[in-house]
């Protein structure tokens, strides 16, 4: 497949470092140099939902595709209030697709999983457009009172269109199974028959464990990928790593001997938006001009389950 539109929207409220700092035991002095976020996007009064179909809208706009001409719907998405319908029904419902609609969880990396799923449909010729659109509010998933983490998270919603093409060269996706790393536990409804004891549980994460596989998986998965596929890092123009944390991606960056110029970055005013991270970054990039066409993007990411992934795109 190759992408022909990419669309992004996130939520209009900005909360700085110095703003967490009235009410959590941190600082500016403390967060960026730890992890290069300034300041982050916070859902306050939008509904989720409504960025997902922005972000859709403006993707679709740029592709000249219509929601008739949508084959293929995948959400990706790890929290959201409906526990059913699935949230790609509910934006699917606001955009007026008429097709097949799917969510996926695998948090960070999702971009790259949805890819993946489209690429596999494009080549079992079932269909011909997919729209995929990365819809997160990691924020409702912490603990404010907890400085760990709710100072790392910011929300937004990303999407891009993708139509028949060979522009994807390549994708690798890898699970190092371990829940306990980054998990969170909502309570379902009472029944009369329950016995066991059930909590409710905020984001709990293992930091330096989730830093340290992070940085290995990254660059395990970009090294393979670009072997597998006969290429090396001087035939790559971009790397879109997940906006984490600023020191993984120069970890990264710097196991991987490439230059600052390769690693576009919108950490600082976005933090870690999950899954949406990449492919908001995707469309600030394009919208910006930074692509030209042929270029080679390669995407990775990393999160929760433990989940990595990554792709090469030619532009
Ligand atoms: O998208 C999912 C992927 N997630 C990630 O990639 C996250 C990966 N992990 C990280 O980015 C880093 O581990 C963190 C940024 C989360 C934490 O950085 P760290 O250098 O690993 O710090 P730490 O957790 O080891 O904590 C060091 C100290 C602790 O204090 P003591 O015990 O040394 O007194 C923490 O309590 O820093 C303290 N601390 C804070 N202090 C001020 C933790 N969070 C904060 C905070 N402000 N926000």
């Amino acid at each position: 497949m190759k992408i022909i539109g990419t669309g992004s929207a996130i939520p209009s409220k900005v909360v700085t470092n110095d703003m967490l700092s009235e009410f959590l035991d941190t600082s500016d002095e403390w967060i960026v140099p730890r992890t290069g976020i300034k300041s982050r996007h916070v859902i306050s009064s939008e509904e989720l939902e409504d960025l997902g179909i922005e972000a859709c809208r403006k993707a679709l706009d740029m592709s000249g595709l219509g929601p008739q001409d949508i084959d293929y719907f995948i959400c990706s998405n790890v929290v959201n209030e409906y526990a059913t319908p699935g949230l790609s029904c509910v934006i699917g419902a606001g955009l007026g697709l008429q097709c097949p609609c799917i969510d996926i969880n695998c948090a960070c990396p999702g971009f790259i999983y949805a890819m993946d799923i489209a690429e596999a449909q494009y080549r079992a010729g079932r269909v011909k457009n997919v729209l995929i659109v990365c819809c997160e509010e990691p924020t409702r998933m912490c603990d404010w009172t907890d400085r760990s983490t709710s100072v790392l998270f910011g929300d937004g919603a990303g999407a891009a269109v993708l139509t028949a093409g060979d522009n994807i060269k390549g994708i690798s996706l890898h699970c190092e199974p371990a829940p306990d790393k980054i998990w969170q536990k909502r309570l379902m409804q009472p029944t009369p028959y329950i016995t066991k004891e059930e909590h409710e549980t905020p984001l709990q994460m293992k930091g330096r464990e989730v830093f340290k596989f992070a940085v290995n998986a990254s660059t395990r998965d970009v090294e393979a990928l670009l072997k597998s596929v006969g290429m090396s890092k001087e035939d790559v123009s971009f790397y879109m790593v997940h906006q984490a944390n600023a020191r993984i991606i120069d970890a990264i960056k710097q196991y991987l001997e490439e230059p600052d110029g390769k690693f576009p970055s919108n950490i600082a005013d976005h933090g870690n938006s999950s899954s949406a991270s990449c492919p908001i970054l995707l469309d600030e990039c394009n919208r910006k001009g930074l692509f030209k066409k042929g270029d080679i993007l390669v995407f990775s990411a990393f999160g929760a389950g433990l989940l990595s992934g990554a792709a090469i795109v030619e532009w």
